[in-house]
């Protein structure tokens, strides 16, 4: 199976880059989308490509994030008629606060929240647990948060910095050919693995691809991040992208035996 990075953070030409992620599944009987960036380089990058919007089978959107969302609308309005998974609270509203910066919004856009709100009933789902949506095609629903993992935001579901927001409508997708599929990985990738592991044993994770978060990760977090990484022994490949960040990326190339690897939008990998 051949996957297309549409948008990320580094773009190779004619793509252009954004803060944000959108992966292609090209597979024997049709493609599916997994996120829609931001929405400022929706159009050129899906050119660039020459995706036919009327061949995606499917759209699963990872996290209510802007930056994996903001693309709904223009996607929806262009041609789309296939389905799309989500999970439960992707819609609320959300905030990352940091001391030394604005409170910035990531609230999923208004126009996505209206452009969804007008699919038919039968052409989204809402995913709450482990679930096969099509054949060789599994979301991971809700990850339990066991680990010393955190969501590494700091997030929050006011602009007060109040409520932490734990980012429970997170979904990722697991393929049966152990291709494990990120958006930002707030659950953290051990717990990702950890419910993966027990909800799909039959299915060794070879593979990892996407964001995994670990721009704000300290020695301790990364250093234990690396060591259940190399426990992992069916894992061959790691492709980095989005906001896994500059020296998670360094780091995890030095200390794991798998092969480690950065992509953009523009590359394709198959597996
Ligand atoms: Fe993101
Ligand atoms: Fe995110």
């Amino acid at each position: 199976m051949k996957v297309e990075i549409l948008i990320d953070n580094r773009a190779e030409e004619p793509f252009l880059s954004e803060h944000g992620l959108s992966f292609l599944f090209h597979f024997e009987k049709g493609k599916v989308l997994f996120d829609t960036g931001a929405g400022t380089v929706l159009k050129e990058n899906f050119s660039a490509a020459k995706v036919e919007y009327d061949k995606i089978s499917a759209l699963v959107l990872s996290h209510g994030h802007y930056d994996h969302t903001g693309g709904v609308a223009p996607l929806l309005a262009s041609g789309f008629t296939g389905k799309v998974f989500y999970g439960k609270g992707m819609e609320k509203k959300r905030y990352s606060i940091h001391s030394d910066r604005p409170v910035k919004e990531l609230t999923i856009p208004s126009e996505a929240l209206a452009a969804l709100d007008g699919l038919p009933q039968e052409q989204k789902k809402e995913i709450h647990s482990f679930t096969e949506i099509q054949k060789e095609f599994f979301l991971t629903g809700r990850i339990p948060r066991n680990s010393f993992e955190d969501t590494g935001g700091p997030f929050f579901l006011d602009p007060d910095g109040r409520k932490e927001d734990l980012l429970e409508d997170e979904i990722s997708l697991l393929t049966s050919g152990g291709l494990l599929v990120q958006g930002c990985c707030h659950a953290g990738i051990i717990n990702t693995l950890e419910h993966c592991r027990k909800n799909a044993p039959h299915i060794p994770v070879r593979y990892i691809m996407g964001g995994l978060h670990l721009l704000y990760a300290d020695p301790l977090k990364l250093a234990k991040t690396a060591e259940y990484l190399q426990g992992v022994k069916s894992l061959e490949k790691i492709i980095l992208l989005h906001c896994t960040g500059d020296n998670a990326v360094q780091y995890l190339k030095e200390h794991l035996s798998c092969q480690v690897l950065t992509g953009k939008a523009g590359s394709s990998f198959t597996f």
